[in-house]
């Protein structure tokens, strides 16, 4: 779909950047003097707008080769970001997809500045068009096919080889996203554990990659008392599935990235009230954000071990299911007080974060829809993070502002770790009450990466939304996928 052209030909639809306090780039002055000095005109008038985030239209009228230009507004030079660039491409992809264009030529070189080489533009470029353009997959019997744009040319004086490679990055990055994105929205009747497991098995093998599912015997075997424990009211089978993708010769240096899998949370005996129920489909996003970065590894193939660990199971209600008050044994032998069936994510990375090292993983990243109360603490932008080792997280965080999925740390201190380890019965207890909560659900995963450095990412406010915005529609939003992705790509590239 992508190509790269040094000289722009004749064209259904240009795209073209304006900055506000740099108008007359040279293709734009070529263009006024085609419209007869007219184009300065609609400037002046401001029925074309360089303000960030405006896309204009402007059809040629016969004037030039090209039938329609897209003008692309980005504010002024020294504002000019990344996540500026992200949202306003996004909202042009929009704007090219409802208007039905087929063919479309993007002037690379005018979306570059001191600031913004030709390498970000074009993967952000070819990403976001993948994100803008994303469809809810749905279930409606009379659903219309959705538009396929059949080229993106991007004329460039840089090196098209160069340029072609990353525009692939870009597209692969999109593309996965998009793909975490319609596991987080399927309904919870369709998307079971063993649906997931099988997902994950097609993406393992399509990829090249080992993988490994777990069913239940193998689990009471392997003392998976946790995520077993979870499992116990429902009558779907839980799975532990592990994918592992070897970019290195020796299984060392081994990246583990566990993701929560709860494709359904009803809250258990602790049961959530109606209004907070709906919407926990989405209580898989972890896994989705795990499963989506596979699928980039499996596409770029970078010199990097990693296994992917998702526990997997719904968390539901009946004579069978676990209750407030049980003690229950982790698969790492620790002991646990349940004293609310609602902190069950917890208990199910818990034993995903024990296999993964039991899998090799020397480094851990585990992301999971785990608390509200990082959405009181952060709102829905921003991902909470946590982490046993700072360095660790630094690497994570780099990658975060790489892919502009920003994150913030929230503190671990040794009063939260008694608080974590109060209990009478067991080592430890799964919910010592709401003040803070969200750092207590990492606190606890902490306690099962032990020496192992480890981040945890809290997405249960990033990881859907409720509204549509400039990178896609309302409904999952695929994050942290790139970052993860980014993780790996660029894991040890600094030492
Ligand atoms: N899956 C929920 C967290 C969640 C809440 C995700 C809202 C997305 C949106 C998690 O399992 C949960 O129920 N957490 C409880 C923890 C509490 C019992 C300590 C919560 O946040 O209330
Ligand atoms: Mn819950
Ligand atoms: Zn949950």
């Amino acid at each position: 779909m992508f190509q790269v052209q040094k000289e722009l030909v004749s064209h259904e639809a240009v795209v073209v950047a304006l900055f506000e306090d740099e108008v007359m780039s040279s293709f734009v002055k070529e263009l006024n003097q085609a419209f007869d000095g007219h184009l300065q005109v609609l400037l002046d008038e401001k029925e074309i707008s360089p303000k960030k985030k405006v896309i204009s239209k402007l059809h040629s009228l016969g004037k030039t080769d090209t039938k329609r230009y897209y003008f692309v507004g980005l504010g002024k030079k020294e504002r000019y970001t990344t996540e500026t660039l992200r949202g306003t491409l996004g909202k042009l992809a929009k704007t090219l997809q409802s208007a039905k264009v087929k063919n479309v030529a993007f002037m690379l070189d005018s979306f570059v500045t001191d600031k913004m080489d030709a390498i970000d533009v074009a993967h952000i470029a070819a990403e976001t068009y993948f994100l803008g353009t994303y469809e809810l997959l749905t279930y409606k019997t009379d659903k219309k096919e959705a538009h396929q744009l059949e080229s993106f040319v991007v004329i460039t004086k840089e090196d098209p080889q160069e340029i072609e490679a990353v525009l692939t990055v870009g597209y692969v990055h999109g593309r996965a996203t998009n793909s975490a994105r319609t596991l987080v929205n399927m309904p919870p009747n369709m998307l079971t554990a063993t649906a997931l497991a099988d997902y994950a098995v097609e993406l393992a093998e399509k990829y090249d990659m080992d993988y490994k599912v777990l069913e239940k015997e193998e689990m009471e075997e392997l003392g998976m008392g946790a995520l077993l424990a979870v499992n116990q009211g429902s009558t779907e089978p839980p799975k532990m599935i592990a994918l592992l993708y070897k970019g290195k010769e020796e299984w060392t240096d081994v990246i583990g990235l566990v993701g929560k899998g709860i494709t359904y949370d009803t809250g258990g005996y602790s049961l959530k009230p109606r209004e907070s129920m709906v919407g926990m489909k989405g209580d898989m996003g972890g896994a989705a954000a795990v499963l989506g970065a596979m699928e980039i590894i499996g596409e770029l193939r970078p010199e990097q071990n990693v296994v992917a660990v998702i526990p997997s199971t719904d968390n539901m209600v009946s004579g069978t299911a676990f209750k407030p008050d049980d003690v229950i044994t982790s698969m790492s032998g620790k002991t646990i007080e349940v004293l609310n069936t609602d902190a069950e994510g917890r208990l199910a990375l818990a034993d995903g974060i024990t296999y993964a090292k039991k899998l090799g993983a020397n480094y851990l990243v585990d992301v999971a829809t785990l608390t509200g109360g990082v959405i009181v603490a952060l709102g829905n932008h921003t991902t909470g993070a946590m982490t046993n080792n700072e360095a660790f997280y630094e690497q994570v965080l780099e990658a975060s502002m790489e892919t502009d999925e920003p994150m913030w740390q929230l503190p671990i201190f040794e009063r939260d770790k008694e608080r974590v380890r109060n209990s009478k019965l067991a080592d430890l207890n799964n919910s010592p009450g709401r003040d803070g909560h969200a750092i207590m659900a990492g606190v606890f995963l902490g306690e099962f990466a032990e020496k192992t450095p480890w981040v945890h990412l809290d997405i249960a406010g990033t990881s859907d939304t409720k509204s549509a915005h400039d990178l896609g529609p309302s409904g999952g939003t695929g994050a942290m996928v790139r970052t993860l992705a980014t993780l790996v790509e660029s894991f040890g590239n600094e030492e």
